[in-house]
């Protein structure tokens, strides 16, 4: 992908984003159906973070006060529902504070979004299980349940040690991704999304399917997060081990891409022609190629950026909605969970996130959030 290109893509980007600025308003948007018209979910639903996200982000490639102001209020939309728990909030505050109060403090000094980031880490190492050495994924029935997507949620309580001087939120990140990585990497690199423990002992029981086709399957948007989780987790500690197993989990994933280098839903299904495609493990797991391209020396670079480089053009060329003016996602065929039946072959207020986010790194966008 050269320079002309990449500034092309970030171009219209910029335009799709005013545009999307306009026609989301402010709803919460997570899906978006045939009709291009992204829904309004509560904001205590774990993708509440991406279009605040996706404001703060451009606001800050471009220096645009409107892009400010709309994201200014989402941390304490989001910090309301702590009052709700246990029901609502889970482990995915990370997904939710890190590019809401989190990026607010960094971009502005806010010291109320530094109040509401170190709440919600608090919040998340309030679910680290020590016997099992895991952060507690849900709530409900499954107490002893830690999922492979919390490597993507790791950055809030690392960044809450850095900003409190407190190394527990570290500790609990380390310890948390040494179980993931014992349990849920496999040998070939694939990745399992839900690990199940006796919460009492912390025993290990067994790795199950969630959204992937089955427990022995790799669910693409899971080896996705995985893949770029532990990219985060080495940036985050040096530790070797982590980038180890992320450059693992990539050469997995980019040997099981199809043609187009826009995964299907998941990596083992058994007739992948005859499956919809994930978009957005697409553009999550371009995002984590380029985190592992910065870690890498110099002469393995090239394999990772070249990876989501192809992925991320095949993105802009053939699942964009740039001839749809009026579409409010930027991003086609995403999957949201195949096996229950929900939310497939739409786009992905994530999907959206990650592709930019890409891209603007491609761009020289050196903010780290994730
Ligand atoms: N974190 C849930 C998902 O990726 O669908």
């Amino acid at each position: 992908m050269d320079a002309a290109y990449r500034t092309m893509v970030m171009d219209r980007i910029m335009h799709k984003t005013e545009r999307m600025l306009e026609q989301i308003g402010d709803r919460s948007p997570h899906v978006a159906r045939e009709d291009g018209v992204y829904d309004d979910l509560p904001h205590w639903w774990w993708t509440s973070g991406f279009w605040p996200g996706i404001l703060w982000l451009m606001h800050d490639m471009t220096g645009s006060d409107a892009y400010r102001q709309a994201a200014w209020d989402w941390d304490a939309r989001i910090e309301h529902w702590f009052s709700r728990y246990p029901l609502e909030l889970h482990h995915d505050v990370g997904f939710q504070f890190l590019p809401t109060a989190v990026i607010k403090h960094q971009l502005t000094g806010d010291q109320e979004a530094l109040r509401i980031g170190l709440r919600s880490a608090d919040f998340m190492a309030g679910r680290f299980n020590s016997a099992g050495g895991f952060i507690r994924a849900w709530n409900g029935d499954h107490i002893g349940w830690a999922i492979i997507d919390c490597m993507m949620n790791l950055p809030l309580l690392f960044w809450a040690s850095r900003e409190s001087g407190d190394p527990r939120y570290k500790h609990i990140a380390v310890r948390h991704a040494d179980t993931i990585l014992k349990n849920a990497v496999r040998e070939d690199g694939s990745v399992a999304h839900i690990l199940s423990f006796n919460a009492e002992t912390g025993e290990f029981i067994e790795q199950l399917g969630g959204q992937g086709y089955g427990p022995d399957s790799a669910w693409s948007r899971g080896n996705a997060w995985g893949l770029y989780g532990f990219a985060i987790a080495y940036r985050n500690t040096g530790d070797q081990r982590y980038l180890d197993a992320s450059k693992r989990i990539a050469h997995h994933f980019i040997a099981a891409l199809p043609d187009d280098a826009v995964p299907h839903w998941d990596f083992r299904v058994e007739q992948p022609e005859e499956e919809e495609r994930d978009s957005s493990a697409g553009a999550i797991a371009a995002s984590g190629l380029i985190e592992i391209a910065e870690h890498v020396p110099h002469a393995q670079k090239r394999i990772y950026q070249a990876a989501a480089e192809r992925i991320l053009t095949s993105l802009t060329e053939r699942y964009a909605t740039w001839d749809q003016p009026e579409h409010q996602a930027i991003l086609l065929q995403g999957t949201g969970h195949k096996p229950a039946g929900e939310n497939i072959n739409v786009s992905l207020i994530y999907g959206d996130y990650y592709y930019i986010e890409a891209m603007a790194k491609l761009n020289g966008w050196s903010r780290r959030i994730f």
